[in-house]
């Protein structure tokens, strides 16, 4: 009766340290700071700290394998920690340190991703009912170890201490996608491999492979050798990509590269073991450049045999109607097309296990399909009514070669212009109004609108950034909701960050663009839309600057810096209205062409400028700290932007 009484006032007492709301009851360096936000997460006061020695559990060794290998990487490497694996039902009450359980029977709360992990005072348990879920549980408890559990060195004189808490998480998105464009610039095997890694720490489950495009086929097809040979490659460019004069015809052809069918079944295998599928996409029949390069009877178009691969320079004239200067389009009046792609998803299908293929569909200039009589007969003998009727009789026989080698057919949302065969997905692009009218008329949809998840895009003011079409700042990112009014929930598979390269030339920038970005992304597929909040999520992201500096994994400090407000044409006297992306952050500016900082003018209201002042200075501080970028913006280009 006593025991039972004390076990009582124990159950009050450990419910009640884990009542409180995390953010207002623990100081900045204590609060549990994890990406994307868990569904449910009580913190308790107090920590474990992980011994030099210590024994992970597994109550299904091959269950467990991905997620113990991460952990013992990760303590290992950071930590120095001595980690011993242990097994079997003997070993369930030894006293260990970390405990991975997959359930005998399923917890249907969790679901195929989910995990409950639970940090108490006498160890660490992750539960789940699927391999997955304990993986995600292990990212969720190296987010909860010190931030120096993020080094690939040794970190000496470390407490390896993780806070108390009772986690219970699971993902809103089944489909929590990142696309990589290797087309435009190549990325080896091994860099994709640490892109792989980068995304899982997120939780982000699937990698699209964006495998061809005008400016390079990336991946090797057996029986159509010279579109690794020829598509591969083109001419090295650096500087603003679409502006780049055309190659000469002596000069080397020698940048770019493709994986073998041996590399992609490595990089399968690699993400397969890290819970990541790979979903490969053929950009066909638009930005087909390379294919034709390598086999110009697939055009309609006289002359093919002189094209080449893409290398930067200019070619399409973009507008309300785009029109290509070179036909980059594969014929579909020409029944080798078929052929030809039969052939490459004979390979591709059997290369990736994943359900779906992706066969683009987007940005298909019709004007020289508008000239070629193979296409207009065709259009008679169909009777097509437009060249979008004509895209979409591609689109059908291409799906029924996709679906014969049992696969789901996914494209851009162009591929609703025409009209769409039943069973076709769309990814919603061009905002979320392709993704609504898919929807709409029963197909599934994956929702990657430009304005909010292109992570290709600046970041920051023009400015600052490496100019590109247009800027999705990170709040933008944040906005990301998968699921518009009135759609049908069930049809809205997930999402994704798109990451085109056409101005990406290296790793180091593949970071710099994704991060924080992809982390608003994953918060917005991963987590319950109602525990979403802006500034909850920057406190996380800061933490997780540090993490990330740690990692030596370059992100971008934007959202730091001042926004400049385009004020109106009409607007007499000229002023210049700044604005802040985060809360907390003051801003200071010169017009003296010196470098301000905090002894300088503190922007309190719009500024209008000394008559002959040429440069406006900014510069973010919090407190003391200067955290943004000097940012030296020339009046001239304020007033080019008035409206
Ligand atoms: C796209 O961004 N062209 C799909």
């Amino acid at each position: 009766m006593k025991n039972l009484f004390l076990l009582i006032c124990c159950c009050v007492a450990a419910s009640l340290s884990y009542s409180q709301p995390v953010e207002q009851s623990q100081p900045a360096e204590k609060r549990i700071a994890i990406i994307p936000e868990p569904v449910s997460l009580k913190q308790g006061s107090g920590s474990f700290t992980l011994p030099d020695r210590l024994t992970i559990w597994t109550s299904d060794e091959k269950a467990s394998r991905s997620t113990v290998r991460l952990l013992q990487h990760k303590l290992t490497t950071a930590a120095g920690i001595q980690v011993a694996v242990s097994g079997g039902a003997a070993a369930a009450n030894r006293s260990v340190a970390i405990k991975l359980l997959l359930n005998a029977s399923p917890d249907e709360s969790i679901g195929q991703e989910g995990y409950r992990l639970s940090v108490a005072a006498s160890g660490i348990s992750i539960t789940a009912n699927q391999p997955a879920g304990l993986y995600y549980g292990a990212q969720s408890l190296l987010q909860l170890l010190p931030k120096e559990i993020e080094s690939a060195q040794l970190v000496k004189g470390i407490a390896w201490e993780a806070p108390l808490a009772d986690i219970i998480d699971y993902p809103r998105f089944g489909w929590r996608g990142v696309m990589l464009d290797v087309a435009r610039h190549f990325f080896t095997k091994e860099e994709v491999k640490v892109f792989i890694d980068d995304m899982t720490r997120y939780k982000f489950n699937l990698l699209h492979f964006h495998l061809s495009d005008d400016q390079g086929w990336r991946i090797e097809i057996k029986a159509l050798p010279k579109l690794t040979e020829i598509g591969a490659w083109n001419v090295k460019k650096e500087g603003y990509f679409g502006t780049f004069t055309k190659p000469l015809p002596n000069e080397p052809r020698n940048y770019g590269g493709f994986y073998t069918q041996e590399d992609i079944k490595e990089l399968v295998a690699y993400a397969k073991e890290k819970f990541v599928n790979i979903m490969p996409e053929i950009d066909v029949p638009g930005h087909s450049l390379a294919a034709i390069a390598s086999y110009p009877e697939l055009s309609c178009t006289p002359g093919a045999s002189e094209y080449k691969v893409n290398s930067g320079e200019n070619f399409m004239k973009w507008g309300p109607k785009l029109t290509a200067l070179v036909d980059n389009t594969l014929c579909p009046a020409n029944e080798k097309v078929y052929v030809f792609l039969d052939k490459v998803f004979s390979e591709v299908a059997s290369l990736f296990p994943f359900d779906y293929i992706h066969v683009g569909g987007d940005e298909c200039a019709k004007n020289f399909w508008e000239q070629s009589a193979a296409v207009r007969s065709l259009m008679q003998k169909e009777k097509l009514k437009n060249m979008e009727e004509a895209q979409a009789y591609f689109e059908k026989r291409l799906q029924k070669i996709i679906t014969a080698k049992g696969k789901k057919f996914l494209g851009w949302d162009e591929i609703l212009e025409g009209g769409l065969a039943p069973g076709a997905a769309v990814m919603s692009w061009r905002g979320v109004k392709g993704g609504i009218e898919a929807a709409k008329l029963g197909h599934e949809v994956v929702m990657t609108p430009s304005t909010h998840t292109y992570v290709d895009l600046m970041q920051g003011d023009p400015i600052t950034e490496p100019r590109v079409y247009s800027s999705v700042r990170l709040q933008k990112s944040y906005q990301f909701d998968p699921v518009p009014a009135g759609v049908d929930a069930r049809l809205i598979k997930g999402g994704q960050a798109n990451l085109w390269t056409e101005q990406i030339y290296n790793t180091r920038h593949l970071q710099y663009m994704l991060w924080p970005r992809g982390l608003a992304i994953a918060e917005s597929l991963w987590s319950p839309r109602e525990k979403k909040n802006w500034d909850g999520f920057i406190d996380r992201v800061e933490r997780h600057f540090q993490r990330f500096d740690i990692a030596e994994i370059k992100y971008s400090r934007a959202m730091y810096d001042p926004i400049f407000v385009g004020g109106k044409k009409t607007d007499n006297p000229f002023k210049i209205v700044l604005d802040k992306e985060i809360e907390g952050l003051d801003i200071y500016y010169s017009f003296d062409n010196s470098f301000p900082d905090r002894f300088y003018p503190k922007y309190a209201g719009p500024l209008i400028p000394p008559k002959d002042a040429v440069m406006l200075k900014v510069i973010t501080y919090r407190g003391k700290t200067p955290v943004g970028r000097m940012i030296a913006m020339p009046i001239d280009e304020l007033k080019k932007r008035l409206r």
